[in-house]
């Protein structure tokens, strides 16, 4: 479709809904695959996760809640306005969850998303899949630019938006309202041919090494 101003859209409507949602292969056993009805378990354990629940503010009532919001990535994907993936090895549980919220086709953007649960974490997981994810969003569905939203007192999340090439843009203020008040906000992005790691340093945050630079 052609705007008003005459600008075409970025991904023409259609191009989720007219197709299912992918399985995305992750190295070391693990893929990204859409959620099932019975994840609802893990979906709520995530939910009662304090790290989870502080910084992706995201609780869930029961398991029928959880089965509801499972449901609703589905619809997501058929409206074009989110996709949502469980980390899981073939065949097993959700361990994580990667997806993109806020899709714009028309406008060739999202925002990325992710947490996983606490006995997934501490091996670069977190980083394949975003990387995955946006190898996913930007060369295959053809969206232009992704960005990535957190709390600089989130260091671990600023780490995999970084070592994932999202390029830190700047601090938005008093941008996101916590259990314990607003919260500063980091913007990273993503943008259509960047690399897959951001050179530099985040400042602000401490500098550490490069380990696992490796493919996701
Ligand atoms: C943030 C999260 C997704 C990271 O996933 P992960 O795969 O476990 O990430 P890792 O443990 O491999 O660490 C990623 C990076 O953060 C660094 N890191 C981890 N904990 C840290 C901390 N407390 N302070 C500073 N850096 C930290 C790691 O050293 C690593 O850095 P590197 O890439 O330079 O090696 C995961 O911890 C999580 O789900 N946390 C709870 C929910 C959350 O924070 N969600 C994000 C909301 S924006």
């Amino acid at each position: 479709m052609i705007n008003s101003a005459g600008i075409s859209d970025v991904v023409p409507a259609g191009r989720m809904a007219g197709r299912d949602q992918p399985v995305l292969g992750l190295s070391a056993g693990l893929e990204l695959r859409p959620w099932r009805a019975d994840d609802a378990g893990e979906l709520l354990g995530a939910a009662r996760d304090p790290a989870i629940r502080r910084w992706n503010l995201f609780t869930v009532a029961d398991p029928a809640d959880a089965r509801t919001r499972i449901a609703r990535m589905h619809e997501r994907w058929r409206a074009e306005t989110g996709a949502v993936w469980a980390v899981a090895r073939p065949d097993g549980p959700a361990t994580g969850l990667v997806g993109l919220n806020d899709v714009d086709l028309a406008g060739g953007a999202a925002e990325i998303v992710y947490w996983l649960l606490p006995e997934a974490r501490g091996a670069g997981v977190a980083v394949r899949a975003a990387r995955r994810l946006a190898r996913w969003a930007l060369d295959d569905l053809g969206l232009h630019r992704l960005r990535l939203c957190h709390s600089p007192a989130n260091p671990a999340s600023c780490r995999v938006a970084h070592t994932a090439g999202f390029t830190y843009e700047g601090t938005q203020r008093s941008a996101l309202l916590h259990a314990d008040g607003w919260h500063d906000q980091h913007l990273h992005a993503r943008v259509a041919g960047d690399p897959d790691r951001c050179a530099g340093t985040v400042p602000g945050q401490p500098v550490r090494d490069t380990r696992r630079a490796g493919s996701p």
